[in-house]
Formats: C-alpha cells, sequence, structure tokens
C-alpha cells in the first residue's frame, strides 16, 4: 500500500487525548502531503497510534524524521544497530537486561524534561507486550492548564521549576528549570509541565510552599479527566508530543516479556 492522503483516516479516541490513525503503512515513505496531515493530527490530538504496523528499526526513524531529528538516549545502551534505537524492557538475556526500565510503574513524566532542551518527540513501537499491565497512560496538560482557575494561572505566571533525573549520572551538569506554564512552539497553547516523577522544586519558594504547589499541581493534572489509556497491542507504533503532555507506564508482572523500541527526538527546544 502506498500512503495517500485520500486513504488516511484520523479517528479521535474520545477520551482527553489522542487519536488512532488508520490508512498508513509506516514501512512506506511518506509525501510532503501525507506528512504533514499525520504532523497536524499529531497537533491537534497530542498521541497518536498507527495499528498492525510492520517496521525495521530504519522505518521507526524514518517515521521519526518527518516530525523531528531522532537523536540516540542520553542513557547508553550496549550494541545498538541503529543509534536512534532505544529499548524498552524488561527482559534480560544472559542475565543483562536489553532494555530500561524494567517491569515497574513509571509515574508521570514528560520525556527527559531534566534536559535544558527536553524532549519534543517520542515513538514507542511494541514488539512483545505482557498478558496484563504495562499500559501506557498520558495525561493532557493543555486541559489541565486550562482548566485551572484564574488565580492560580496568576500565581504559576513565571514560575519556573527545576527538574532531575533520579539517576544523578543521566543529569546534565547544573540545575535545569523550566516554566511551570510552558507555551507550545508550534500551537501556540499553555500547558502545565510540572510531574510527580521528575519536578524537584519550585525556584524561588521556601520548600514547604514549593512541595505543597507542586503536590496540588500534580493531583490536579492526574485527574481521570485529563488521563487516556493505551492498550497495547504487538505492531502498535505511538508517537507523542512530550510538550504537552505526560505520561506513565503502568506495572507488569515481571514473570511477563514486554519489549518496545523507543525513538526520542529532543536537544532542539528550550521549553518558554
Ligand atoms: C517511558 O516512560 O518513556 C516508557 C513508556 C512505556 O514503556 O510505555
Amino acid at each position: 500500500m502506498s500512503n495517500t492522503l485520500q486513504h488516511i483516516e484520523v479517528i479521535p479516541t474520545g477520551g482527553a487525548l489522542g487519536a488512532e490513525i488508520k490508512g498508513v503503512d509506516v514501512s512506506q515513505s511518506f509525501s510532503p502531503a501525507v506528512s504533514a496531515a499525520v504532523h497536524q493530527a499529531l497537533l491537534d490530538h497530542c498521541v497518536l497510534y498507527f495499528r498492525d504496523q510492520h517496521i525495521s528499526d530504519e522505518d521507526q526513524v524514518r517515521f521519526t524524521r518527518y516530525f523531528g531529528e531522532p537523536v540516540p538516549h542520553v542513557r547508553k545502551q550496549q550494541d545498538r544497530r541503529v543509534k536512534e534505537i532505544f529499548i524498552i524492557s524488561n527482559v534480560k538475556e544472559n542475565g543483562e537486561a536489553i532494555g530500561a526500565l524494567g517491569n515497574a510503574d513509571i509515574s508521570f513524566h514528560s520525556d527527559l524534561s531534566y534536559m535544558p532542551e527536553p524532549g519534543t518527540l517520542s515513538t514507542l513501537y511494541a514488539i512483545e507486550i505482557p498478558r496484563t499491565g504495562g499500559e501506557t497512560l498520558w495525561c493532557n496538560c493543555y486541559a489541565a492548564y486550562e482548566a485551572l482557575d484564574e488565580t492560580m494561572k496568576t500565581r504559576l505566571a513565571g514560575l519556573r521549576a527545576v527538574h532531575r533525573h533520579y539517576v544523578e549520572d543521566q543529569n546534565p551538569p547544573g540545575h535545569v528549570a523550566h516554566p511551570v506554564v510552558r507555551i507550545h512552539s508550534e500551537t501556540g497553547r499553555q500547558s502545565l509541565y510540572v510531574g510527580p516523577h521528575l519536578t524537584k522544586y519550585i525556584v524561588g519558594l521556601q520548600e514547604e510552599e514549593s512541595d505543597e504547589l507542586l503536590k496540588t499541581l500534580c493531583t490536579h493534572v492526574m485527574q481521570p479527566r485529563f488521563i487516556w489509556t493505551h492498550e497495547w497491542r504487538v505492531d502498535d507504533l505511538v508517537i507523542w508530543d512530550n510538550r504537552p503532555t505526560m505520561h506513565r507506564r503502568a506495572p507488569f508482572p515481571e514473570t511477563e516479556r514486554r519489549i518496545m523500541k523507543r525513538t526520542q527526538v529532543f536537544g532542539h527546544e528550550i521549553p518558554v
């Protein structure tokens, strides 16, 4: 199947964000019109999924490249044939983990927010999925910001928060701070940019006030009304925009296997 504009269907999930894209074969190249249509769908829905994709590492990298330049993850992995591909998996071979992140719950975060130029886009391709658990949940941080009352919006204006990875040597030198409310560089919309996993404190506030405000904002953004859950199937490819979203990976039994391949676009945009 070659990819043509008239075959593309964008089917919103009906939830807080996200859409399924039908009529696209990611193993084939995209014309500029097709990539523009998918890009617009991504801006509109923040997360897109494509079912039944049979793609190579090179296909996943080429797909990512229609929307941004994929780069190797900051965390090093052994033996990557295609350097932009990062393995997320709990599987061990010869006693060694083949990928990152294991099987535990990973609470809501925006990818690489501990970097000065954090993640903009990420893709994830499902190779093996567990029989239970391991879903990925996304929350719509545009909607969360827009739902705040005017007093809170005024309080947040101009505030910055420090983001830091819990694995110390994954952090760049110094303290990386980003706006608590960021403006999307393409849509111009404002969204909350703090989460429970990587945001540590709000610059210039006393510890108690910072903790309290972060707790209020994280509780607000993680309400079910802002969240949509993707139930993975093998051969699903998902792309998401990290700027107005956060995601969480649900835990799964360690006896189950989960293997995902990821690309990430970061290092070219300072949040404002
Ligand atoms: C991640 O947090 O980037 C991993 C998401 C997932 O494995 O579903």
